[in-house]
């Protein structure tokens, strides 16, 4: 009896020790357009099976480019693409079956029924139909009592959520969302988080394109950020923050000052608030802030606080600094 624990203990052991290849596999890809410009100057990236990536970038900075590539909906000019071990270009079906596609734009056909659009988008990648499949999706994007209205009849909402099953029709391992939640109201934009956190614990990889830094802070696993067809990072979330995350701490004076005392120069303090505000810029996560120097040696200067208080630097301040410093880099 002892035998079949034995070896699933060890099928396990197996499982843990074997690196995963990534689903999807991205070596440099690139795409001019007809007219000559470059939307893809190069891109690498490896995603793993099971995670939800955001990437983040401004309007224009090749995310639509990049995911219709893989999608196979955009000729690449340069690189491979594989999905699941599968070239994009040499095997498309076997790589497209594998992928869900939710695009920027709403394309539905008005006059059908939900479920049929649905039904139809299944049959489109030749699988066999299977009604219990469509009635999850369905009840999952809480569609399934609509399922015998019309697309036109639907909100803006409930249409973008028929994109998402009709896109999880045909059972894909990995779901692109391009801007899944643009011209959306929050309540609709929370209920569109829940329902990708709740796909990804279902196992399906999410690759989803946005310009709302909120969304990528608050909703993905990764963030690779993007800009001007060139992929300037891609970095656990977490990490990310931590890596690039500073602090700030802000005195505000009870007098103000014209220019920062000498035996502060040091600190790198910027004087702003018609010379009220001081402010010390600090990486969180260090042994020694200086922070307790700083306040020592600015009651040695004479100078008498009003408040002082700190801010967390955000995604936001990290993301921008990210973009100005790559089209500096650019110029
Ligand atoms: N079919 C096309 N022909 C020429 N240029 C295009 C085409 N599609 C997109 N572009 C250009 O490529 C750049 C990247 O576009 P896109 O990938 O849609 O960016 P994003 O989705 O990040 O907003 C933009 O400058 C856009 O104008
Ligand atoms: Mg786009």
């Amino acid at each position: 009896m002892a035998r079949p624990i034995i070896r699933v203990r060890c099928e396990r052991l197996e499982q843990e020790v074997r690196p995963l290849a990534p689903i999807i596999s991205i070596r440099n890809l690139a795409k001019t357009y007809d007219g000559g410009f470059e939307a893809l100057k190069g891109v690498s990236l490896d995603i793993e099976e099971g995670e939800i990536l955001a990437l983040l970038g401004p309007n224009g900075a090749g995310k639509t480019t990049l995911i219709s590539a893989v999608c196979g909906l955009v000729t690449p000019s340069g690189g491979t693409v594989t999905v699941g071990g599968h070239d994009i270009q040499g095997e498309f079906r076997a790589a497209r079956e594998l992928i869900g596609l939710v695009p920027q734009e709403i394309t539905i056909e008005p006059f059908e029924k939900v479920i049929n659009t649905v039904t139809f988008s299944r049959g489109l990648f030749g699988k066999r139909r299977d009604d219990a499949h469509i009635e999850r999706v369905l009840r999952a994007l809480s569609l399934w009592d609509k399922r015998h209205s019309r697309n036109k009849e639907l909100s803006g909402g409930m249409k973008r959520r028929v994109l998402i099953a009709k896109a999880l029709s045909h059972e894909p391992r990995v779901l692109f969302l391009d801007e899944p939640t643009a011209g959306v109201d929050v309540t609709l934009r929370k209920d569109m988080w829940r329902l990708v956190r709740d796909l990804r614990d279902q196992g399906t990889t999410i690759i989803l394109t946005t310009h709302y830094i909120e969304e990528a802070e608050e909703m993905a696993d990764r963030i690779g950020v993007i800009d001007h067809g060139r992929l300037l990072l891609v970095e656990e979330k977490a990490q990310l923050l931590h890596q690039l995350g500073r602090k700030e701490l802000r005195l505000e004076l009870c007098e103000p000052l014209e220019r920062v005392p000498e035996s502060l120069a040091a600190y790198g303090l910027t004087l702003s608030g018609e010379g009220y505000h001081l402010t010390y810029a600090f990486d969180a996560h260090a042994d020694h802030t200086g922070m307790t120097r700083l306040l020592a040696d600015i009651a040695r200067a004479g100078l008498d606080l009003r408040d002082l208080s700190t801010r967390q630097s955000s995604l936001e301040d990290v993301f921008l600094k990210l973009v100005r410093d790559g089209r500096e880099e650019v110029a």
